[in-house]
Protein backbone atom coordinates (compact mmCIF):
# COMPACT_ATOMS: atom_id res chain seq x y z
CA UNK A 1 0.00 0.00 0.00
CA UNK A 2 0.94 3.38 -0.71
CA UNK A 3 -0.17 7.01 -1.57
CA UNK A 4 -1.57 6.03 -4.83
CA UNK A 5 -3.24 2.64 -4.09
CA UNK A 6 -4.97 4.48 -1.04
CA UNK A 7 -6.16 7.64 -3.10
CA UNK A 8 -7.16 4.70 -5.55
CA UNK A 9 -9.07 2.86 -2.88
CA UNK A 10 -10.86 5.63 -1.77
CA UNK A 11 -11.95 6.53 -5.32
CA UNK A 12 -13.41 2.67 -5.69
CA UNK A 13 -15.37 2.98 -2.42
CA UNK A 14 -16.65 6.54 -2.98
CA UNK A 15 -16.96 7.05 -6.80
CA UNK A 16 -14.93 10.19 -6.40
CA UNK A 17 -14.81 12.02 -9.43
CA UNK A 18 -12.87 15.58 -8.49
CA UNK A 19 -9.00 15.32 -7.58
CA UNK A 20 -7.15 18.14 -5.87
CA UNK A 21 -2.94 17.87 -5.45
CA UNK A 22 -0.84 19.85 -3.85
CA UNK A 23 2.44 19.39 -4.55
CA UNK A 24 2.84 17.65 -7.70
CA UNK A 25 5.69 17.10 -8.17
CA UNK A 26 6.83 15.62 -11.84
CA UNK A 27 2.79 14.36 -11.55
CA UNK A 28 4.42 10.68 -10.14
CA UNK A 29 1.00 10.21 -8.48
CA UNK A 30 -1.17 12.73 -10.08
CA UNK A 31 -1.06 10.57 -13.55
CA UNK A 32 -2.01 7.28 -11.27
CA UNK A 33 -5.05 8.70 -9.45
CA UNK A 34 -8.10 7.05 -11.04
CA UNK A 35 -10.15 10.23 -10.93
CA UNK A 36 -11.93 11.93 -13.86
CA UNK A 37 -10.98 15.23 -13.09
CA UNK A 38 -7.93 15.83 -12.15
CA UNK A 39 -6.45 19.52 -10.64
CA UNK A 40 -2.88 19.63 -9.55
CA UNK A 41 -1.11 22.80 -7.91
CA UNK A 42 2.88 23.42 -7.60
CA UNK A 43 4.72 26.35 -7.78
CA UNK A 44 7.57 24.38 -9.29
CA UNK A 45 8.17 23.38 -12.58
CA UNK A 46 7.31 19.68 -13.38
CA UNK A 47 9.04 19.72 -16.79
CA UNK A 48 8.38 19.29 -20.05
CA UNK A 49 7.00 15.48 -20.04
CA UNK A 50 4.33 16.07 -17.45
CA UNK A 51 3.06 19.03 -19.18
CA UNK A 52 3.05 17.04 -22.66
CA UNK A 53 0.85 14.32 -21.00
CA UNK A 54 -1.32 17.13 -19.17
CA UNK A 55 -2.39 18.90 -22.28
CA UNK A 56 -3.72 15.10 -23.79
CA UNK A 57 -6.37 15.16 -21.53
CA UNK A 58 -8.90 17.84 -21.21
CA UNK A 59 -10.00 16.76 -17.78
CA UNK A 60 -6.37 17.94 -15.76
CA UNK A 61 -5.50 20.97 -14.78
CA UNK A 62 -2.47 22.64 -13.06
CA UNK A 63 -1.58 25.65 -11.52
CA UNK A 64 1.56 26.78 -11.16
CA UNK A 65 1.17 28.46 -8.07
CA UNK A 66 1.57 27.80 -4.06
CA UNK A 67 -1.48 26.26 -2.42
CA UNK A 68 -1.98 29.40 -1.06
CA UNK A 69 -2.14 31.76 -3.80
CA UNK A 70 -4.81 28.66 -5.37
CA UNK A 71 -7.08 28.75 -2.57
CA UNK A 72 -7.04 32.90 -2.61
CA UNK A 73 -7.78 32.83 -6.53
CA UNK A 74 -9.72 29.72 -7.16
CA UNK A 75 -12.53 30.22 -5.33
CA UNK A 76 -15.44 30.27 -7.71
CA UNK A 77 -13.93 26.69 -9.60
CA UNK A 78 -13.74 25.29 -6.57
CA UNK A 79 -17.20 26.48 -5.19
CA UNK A 80 -18.40 24.98 -8.90
CA UNK A 81 -16.53 21.90 -8.77
CA UNK A 82 -16.13 20.51 -5.31
CA UNK A 83 -12.95 18.27 -3.98
CA UNK A 84 -14.50 14.46 -3.80
CA UNK A 85 -10.67 14.21 -2.60
CA UNK A 86 -7.20 15.36 -2.20
CA UNK A 87 -4.07 14.54 -1.68
CA UNK A 88 -1.97 17.85 0.87
CA UNK A 89 1.67 16.60 -0.45
CA UNK A 90 3.31 20.00 -0.86
CA UNK A 91 5.14 22.26 1.69
CA UNK A 92 6.13 19.82 4.38
CA UNK A 93 5.77 21.91 7.14
CA UNK A 94 3.48 21.64 10.07
CA UNK A 95 1.39 25.32 9.67
CA UNK A 96 1.61 25.15 5.63
CA UNK A 97 0.02 21.35 5.86
CA UNK A 98 -2.64 22.07 8.44
CA UNK A 99 -3.50 25.08 6.56
CA UNK A 100 -3.97 23.08 2.83
CA UNK A 101 -6.44 20.65 5.18
CA UNK A 102 -8.54 23.06 6.23
CA UNK A 103 -8.63 25.45 2.98
CA UNK A 104 -9.68 21.51 1.15
CA UNK A 105 -11.86 20.65 3.89
CA UNK A 106 -14.14 23.99 3.46
CA UNK A 107 -14.57 22.27 -0.32
CA UNK A 108 -14.94 18.41 0.57
CA UNK A 109 -17.52 16.72 -0.28
CA UNK A 110 -19.51 15.03 2.29
CA UNK A 111 -18.06 10.89 1.57
CA UNK A 112 -14.92 13.11 0.83
CA UNK A 113 -11.01 12.46 2.20
CA UNK A 114 -8.08 14.60 2.33
CA UNK A 115 -4.97 12.21 2.47
CA UNK A 116 -1.68 13.89 3.74
CA UNK A 117 1.69 12.57 2.89
CA UNK A 118 4.41 11.78 5.09
CA UNK A 119 2.95 11.90 8.29
CA UNK A 120 5.01 9.40 10.21
CA UNK A 121 8.60 10.26 10.24
CA UNK A 122 11.18 7.77 11.27
CA UNK A 123 14.24 9.99 12.62
CA UNK A 124 14.45 13.61 14.07
CA UNK A 125 16.45 14.50 10.79
CA UNK A 126 13.82 13.74 8.74
CA UNK A 127 11.33 15.57 10.81
CA UNK A 128 13.48 18.62 10.76
CA UNK A 129 11.03 21.69 10.17
CA UNK A 130 11.68 23.60 7.18
CA UNK A 131 11.92 26.78 8.53
CA UNK A 132 14.85 25.88 11.21
CA UNK A 133 18.19 26.12 9.15
CA UNK A 134 19.21 22.61 9.41
CA UNK A 135 15.70 21.34 8.29
CA UNK A 136 15.70 23.69 5.46
CA UNK A 137 19.37 21.83 4.60
CA UNK A 138 18.29 18.49 4.82
CA UNK A 139 15.30 18.90 2.61
CA UNK A 140 17.35 20.25 -0.02
CA UNK A 141 19.73 17.06 0.29
CA UNK A 142 19.36 13.63 -1.19
CA UNK A 143 16.90 11.22 1.17
CA UNK A 144 13.93 10.70 3.29
CA UNK A 145 12.59 14.71 4.39
CA UNK A 146 9.19 14.30 5.73
CA UNK A 147 9.19 18.04 7.50
CA UNK A 148 7.02 18.44 10.57
CA UNK A 149 3.77 17.56 8.83
CA UNK A 150 3.28 14.95 11.79
CA UNK A 151 1.86 17.84 14.23
CA UNK A 152 -0.93 18.33 11.59
CA UNK A 153 -2.50 15.10 12.34
CA UNK A 154 -2.07 16.36 16.26
CA UNK A 155 -3.51 19.50 15.90
CA UNK A 156 -6.89 17.78 13.60
CA UNK A 157 -6.85 15.36 16.51
CA UNK A 158 -6.88 17.82 19.68
CA UNK A 159 -9.04 20.31 18.02
CA UNK A 160 -11.80 18.93 15.23
CA UNK A 161 -14.17 16.97 17.09
CA UNK A 162 -16.18 16.61 13.47
CA UNK A 163 -13.37 14.64 11.87
CA UNK A 164 -12.01 11.06 11.85
CA UNK A 165 -8.04 10.90 11.48
CA UNK A 166 -5.74 7.94 11.33
CA UNK A 167 -2.32 7.73 9.80
CA UNK A 168 -1.58 4.50 7.72
CA UNK A 169 1.59 2.99 8.50
CA UNK A 170 3.13 2.70 5.17
CA UNK A 171 4.79 5.14 2.49
CA UNK A 172 5.98 7.45 5.40
CA UNK A 173 2.73 7.95 6.89
CA UNK A 174 -0.17 8.05 4.90
CA UNK A 175 -2.75 10.36 6.69
CA UNK A 176 -6.93 9.97 6.04
CA UNK A 177 -8.93 12.58 7.10
CA UNK A 178 -12.86 12.34 6.49
CA UNK A 179 -16.04 14.19 8.22
CA UNK A 180 -17.02 11.98 11.34
CA UNK A 181 -17.27 11.70 14.76
CA UNK A 182 -13.32 11.01 15.97
CA UNK A 183 -12.36 7.00 17.66
CA UNK A 184 -10.57 9.51 19.84
CA UNK A 185 -8.86 12.55 20.54
CA UNK A 186 -6.19 14.27 21.96
CA UNK A 187 -5.55 17.45 24.26
CA UNK A 188 -2.61 19.08 23.51
CA UNK A 189 -3.31 23.20 23.11
CA UNK A 190 -1.82 24.63 20.00
CA UNK A 191 1.18 25.93 22.50
CA UNK A 192 1.80 22.61 23.34
CA UNK A 193 1.84 21.38 19.84
CA UNK A 194 4.07 24.45 18.07
CA UNK A 195 6.85 23.36 20.86
CA UNK A 196 6.47 19.76 20.77
CA UNK A 197 9.34 17.82 19.66
CA UNK A 198 10.38 14.54 18.04
CA UNK A 199 10.81 13.17 21.18
CA UNK A 200 6.96 12.93 21.73
CA UNK A 201 6.06 11.29 18.68
CA UNK A 202 8.53 8.90 18.90
CA UNK A 203 7.53 8.18 22.56
CA UNK A 204 4.15 7.07 21.11
CA UNK A 205 3.78 7.35 17.87
CA UNK A 206 0.39 4.64 17.50
CA UNK A 207 -1.26 6.75 20.25
CA UNK A 208 -0.17 10.41 18.71
CA UNK A 209 -0.73 9.70 15.34
CA UNK A 210 -4.08 7.11 15.64
CA UNK A 211 -1.75 4.56 13.21
CA UNK A 212 -3.56 1.61 11.53
CA UNK A 213 -2.11 -0.92 9.18
CA UNK A 214 -2.21 -0.16 5.14
CA UNK A 215 -5.27 -2.61 5.05
CA UNK A 216 -7.33 -0.87 7.44
CA UNK A 217 -7.93 1.46 4.62
CA UNK A 218 -10.20 -1.05 3.23
CA UNK A 219 -12.49 -2.00 6.42
CA UNK A 220 -12.46 1.88 7.15
CA UNK A 221 -14.37 2.84 4.05
CA UNK A 222 -16.93 0.31 4.44
CA UNK A 223 -18.07 1.70 8.06
CA UNK A 224 -17.39 4.88 6.79
CA UNK A 225 -19.51 4.75 3.69
CA UNK A 226 -21.71 2.41 5.78
CA UNK A 227 -22.11 -0.42 2.84
C1 LIG B 1 7.14 15.78 -2.21
S1 LIG B 1 6.84 16.72 -3.61
C2 LIG B 1 5.27 16.16 -4.18
C3 LIG B 1 5.26 14.74 -4.67
C4 LIG B 1 4.00 14.31 -5.39
N1 LIG B 1 2.80 14.60 -4.64
C5 LIG B 1 4.05 12.82 -5.68
O1 LIG B 1 3.33 12.05 -5.01
O2 LIG B 1 4.83 12.43 -6.54
C6 LIG B 1 6.47 18.28 -2.94
C7 LIG B 1 6.12 19.34 -3.96
O3 LIG B 1 5.48 20.40 -3.25
C8 LIG B 1 5.75 21.59 -3.93
N2 LIG B 1 5.48 22.73 -3.03
C9 LIG B 1 6.32 23.33 -2.16
N3 LIG B 1 5.69 24.35 -1.56
C10 LIG B 1 4.42 24.38 -2.03
C11 LIG B 1 3.30 25.21 -1.80
N4 LIG B 1 3.36 26.23 -0.91
N5 LIG B 1 2.15 24.96 -2.47
C12 LIG B 1 2.07 23.91 -3.35
N6 LIG B 1 3.12 23.10 -3.62
C13 LIG B 1 4.27 23.33 -2.96
C14 LIG B 1 7.20 21.47 -4.37
O4 LIG B 1 7.48 22.31 -5.48
C15 LIG B 1 7.28 19.97 -4.70
O5 LIG B 1 7.16 19.76 -6.08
Amino acid sequence: MNRISVINTIIDHTGARAYLEIGVKQGLTFMQVNAEKRTGVDPGWPGLKFYWRLARTPQMRFFKITSDRFFETRRPMLEKNGIDIALVDGLHEYHQSLSDVENCLKYLSPDGAVVMHDCNPQSVAAALSPYTPAGRQRANQPGTWNGDVWKTIVYLRSHHDDLRVFVLDCDHGVGVVTRGKPEGMLDFDKEAIDEMGYATLERDRRHILNLKPPDYIHEFMVAHLGT
